[in-house]
């Protein structure tokens, strides 16, 4: 029997209408577009509207996907959400969305890995496939954290912004996603954390993100480096080999500088960071469909992913196209 491969077929995002610039933000937070410019690379990002849910969001980003993949509802049979932002405390959003897609009987549920939520959905998935245990998958991420963001911190609430990205991932008889590399360490887990929980119709605790944001900063850096080169070696690959590298959408800075180190230039380094901020497990989704749709990424293109999040939770993925 041959060998089966998972390999990307389409990819769909969604950002929610409303885009609230810099200036805009620094009329009620006080910061100002200087400031978030020059330390993240964020011009602006988009906010859900009251009645947007993070199914919502990754209902039009799959049905765009879908869509590119040349795919209907009847074709899923596995459906994966990243979210740290559900609709609710149970059933997954994946199931939320599953009925919204009108897709009947697919596997569905979440992943929980923040901002590297995709890359551990997109491991999972590959894994299903490989096995035979699936054929066509959805992997979302989506995210709302405009809900959980403290308006009173200034130095979390600029950096955070909402949407969703997917890709339909099929079994192939040619190679398409080549490896993942997935890592974590809960000793890190109050770097970056929403801690509140429910507890007897109650909220204990915060549930606002709270973030360590130098500690995550320089962790970041050394993460991505580490997974990049452990994903390169895994395929016998040099950075030169690499045709973009797509890391976790956080702050322009620490991706420039993980890619320094990679010796990866910088034509190479894809940037969505400015438009839309931090977006958590949708970021590396989003990033992949502005690439795609805007011609960046063509077939037989290498693709290197890297995220890093919450937990700490970080992992890579290379793809080829
Ligand atoms: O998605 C998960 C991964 N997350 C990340 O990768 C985020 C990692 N961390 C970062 O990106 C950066 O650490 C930040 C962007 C969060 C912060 O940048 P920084 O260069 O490390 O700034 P800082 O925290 O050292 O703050 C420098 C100054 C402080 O003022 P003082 O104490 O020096 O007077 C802050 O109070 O900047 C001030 N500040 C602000 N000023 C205007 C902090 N936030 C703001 C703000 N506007 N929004």
């Amino acid at each position: 029997m041959s060998e089966v491969f998972a390999r990307i077929a389409g990819t769909g995002s969604y950002l929610p209408a409303r885009c609230v610039t810099n200036d805009e933000l620094s009329k009620t937070v006080d910061t100002s577009d200087e400031w978030i410019f020059s330390r993240t690379g964020i011009r602006e990002r988009h906010y859900a509207a009251d009645n947007e849910s993070a199914s919502d969001l990754a209902l039009i980003a799959c049905q765009r996907a879908m869509k590119a993949a040349r795919v209907d509802a009847n074709d899923i049979d596995l459906i994966i959400v990243a979210t740290s932002t559900p609709d609710m405390v149970f059933p997954s959003t994946a199931c939320i969305l599953q009925d919204k897609l009108g897709v009947k009987e697919a596997i569905a549920f979440d992943v929980q890995a923040v901002c590297a939520g995709f890359v551990y959905g997109l491991a999972t998935a590959e894994k299903f496939i490989r096995t035979g245990a699936a054929k066509c998958t959805l992997v979302v991420g989506t995210e709302v954290f405009s809900r959980i963001m403290n308006w009173q911190d200034r130095t979390t609430c600029v950096l955070f912004g909402d949407g969703a990205g997917a890709v339909v991932l099929k079994a192939s008889t040619e190679p398409g996603i080549l490896s993942t590399h997935l890592h974590a360490d809960g000793s890190y887990r109050q770097a970056l954390c929403a801690p509140g929980t429910v507890e007897n119709g109650k909220i204990r605790g915060s549930p606002m993100l709270t973030m360590e944001g130098g500690a995550v900063y320089k962790f970041a850096v050394k993460a991505f480096e580490d997974v990049a080169w452990e994903a390169l070696h895994a395929n016998g690959l040099q950075p030169d080999a690499i045709d973009w590298f797509i890391c976790h959408q956080a702050n322009q800075r620490i991706i420039m500088h993980a890619a320094k180190r990679l010796a990866m230039p910088d034509d190479k380094v894809v940037i969505t960071v400015d438009r839309h901020g931090n977006t958590s497990a949708a970021s590396i989704p989003l990033a992949l469909d502005v690439s795609v749709r805007e011609g960046k990424i063509k077939p037989g293109q290498i693709v290197l992913m890297a995220a890093l999040g919450g937990g700490f939770a970080w992992g890579a993925a290379i793809a080829k196209w």
